[in-house]
């Protein structure tokens, strides 16, 4: 079978490519432009632009220790582990908290347990654009003079209680990386409501050195080239050349840069349609959600009361590992992509002080081994659905 659908993709025209094109011509900085879009999109006083999430979260960082000195950072034992990285860079502690079977990330309960009063700052993050409530953080934040940071970067214009989920904290960070569901290959923003840390921030992002020419000029043939891949007749075509590239090492450092100008004019024609494209997510997510949630063999996260999540993917975790093998295999003869995010716990990557001789985020661990995302975008046809729905049901 030729076709077969990818893990993720954001449909990018080769018109919207295009449009970059304007860039190399004349002064004009439509990063400042797409900037105050996106804060107003977020419905958020402030927004600002950066290469990737991960720089937000350090300048984010480096910001609030202008205003504390405590050293402790918290997020969930299972993320993205390179969360780690901005936190060490700038010269702080990560600290982990179990996770939760219920959504799939921090599990608030524990909270109370690891925050003391050198927390500097906890990161819910939104895994796989589910939103959740995150009372409990910003009750604990302001009895004990924390910051929340919510790690928006896979629920671009989720909502929960009519509000956005980002703008909930004291800010939020989003990432435009590949695979996410606003994607410009690279980026990352941060928004916030609080004009003191806005200007801590603007500081701290304007001393980044902007992308060199070199970026700038190879950005289309990336944007491109990225376009196309994720397209499924060519992504199974070329399954053989493509896959390399899609997985990543464990990274021991990241850059911090400025947005560049070519990405602004994308990112400002792809926020026009994240609301078209998240809704999309929502009717074929749900689909699968509504067809899967039953299945004895399988856990999916909470969709919280009033909240809309934008299914970055639809994640699953098997209670049995030869199961989770069995459907992937056969999901994958069947022309469905599936992937497998974050396959260890953060302290079992990097070494953060945790005694190794016991597991001390069993939770973590089950859902690390154990969790495969089914795609949810827009590429992902009424017939994949079925096909899915009908490998799960024959378990
Ligand atoms: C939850 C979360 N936070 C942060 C990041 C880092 O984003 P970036 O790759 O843009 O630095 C990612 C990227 O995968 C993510 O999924």
């Amino acid at each position: 079978m030729l076709k077969k659908i990818p893990t993720t993709a954001v449909p990018l025209s080769i018109f919207e490519i295009l449009k970059g094109f304007k860039s190399f011509f004349g002064n004009k900085s439509y990063i400042e432009e797409f900037e105050y879009s996106f804060a107003r999109y977020m419905g958020s006083s402030h927004a600002f632009s950066f290469n990737c999430c991960t720089a937000s979260i350090y300048v984010f960082l480096k910001a609030i220790k202008k205003l504390s000195n405590r050293q402790e950072v918290v997020i969930p034992a299972y993320t993205v582990p390179t969360l780690v990285l901005p936190i060490r860079k700038a010269g702080l502690k990560p600290v982990l908290c179990e996770s939760s079977l219920d959504n799939f990330t921090m599990d608030f309960e524990c909270l109370p347990d690891v925050i003391n009063d050198n927390t500097l700052c906890v990161l819910p993050i939104y895994h796989f654009g589910f939103p959740y409530e995150i009372d409990l953080p910003l009750k604990l934040a302001s009895e004990k003079e924390f910051f929340i940071l919510e790690d928006t970067a896979q629920a671009p214009g989720a909502m929960l209680d009519g509000k956005k989920v980002g703008t909930l904290g004291d800010a939020g960070c989003f990432s435009l990386c590949r695979g996410k569901n606003f994607s410009t290959f690279s980026g990352g923003m941060l928004v916030t409501n609080s004009d003191e840390l806005a200007n801590f921030v603007r500081e701290e992002r304007n001393l980044l050195p902007r992308q060199k020419f070199s970026f700038e000029i190879t950005s289309p043939f990336i944007l491109t080239l990225y376009s196309l891949v994720t397209r499924p007749i060519i992504y199974g075509s070329f399954y053989k050349l493509i896959s390399p590239f899609k997985h990543t090492t464990v990274h021991e450092s990241f850059e911090s840069k400025q947005y560049s100008n070519f990405q602004a004019i994308i990112g400002l024609s792809l926020l026009n349609r994240l609301d078209e494209f998240n809704g999309i997510r929502l009717k074929k997510g749900m689909a699968l959600y509504e067809a899967l949630k039953d299945n004895e063999h399988i856990i999916l996260p909470r969709v919280t009361k009033n909240s809309t999540p934008v299914f970055n993917h639809l994640p699953v975790v098997f209670k049995e590992i030869k199961t989770m093998e069995r459907v992937q295999a056969e999901l994958w003869d069947r022309g469905i992509d599936t992937g497998r995010m974050y396959l260890k716990p953060v302290h079992h990557l990097y070494d953060l002080g945790y005694d190794k001789q016991k597991e001390l985020f069993p939770k973590a661990l089950y859902i690390a081994e154990r969790l495969i995302t089914i795609p949810s975008h827009p590429y992902l046809d009424n017939k994949s659905i079925e096909i899915i729905i009908n490998v799960f049901k024959r378990l």
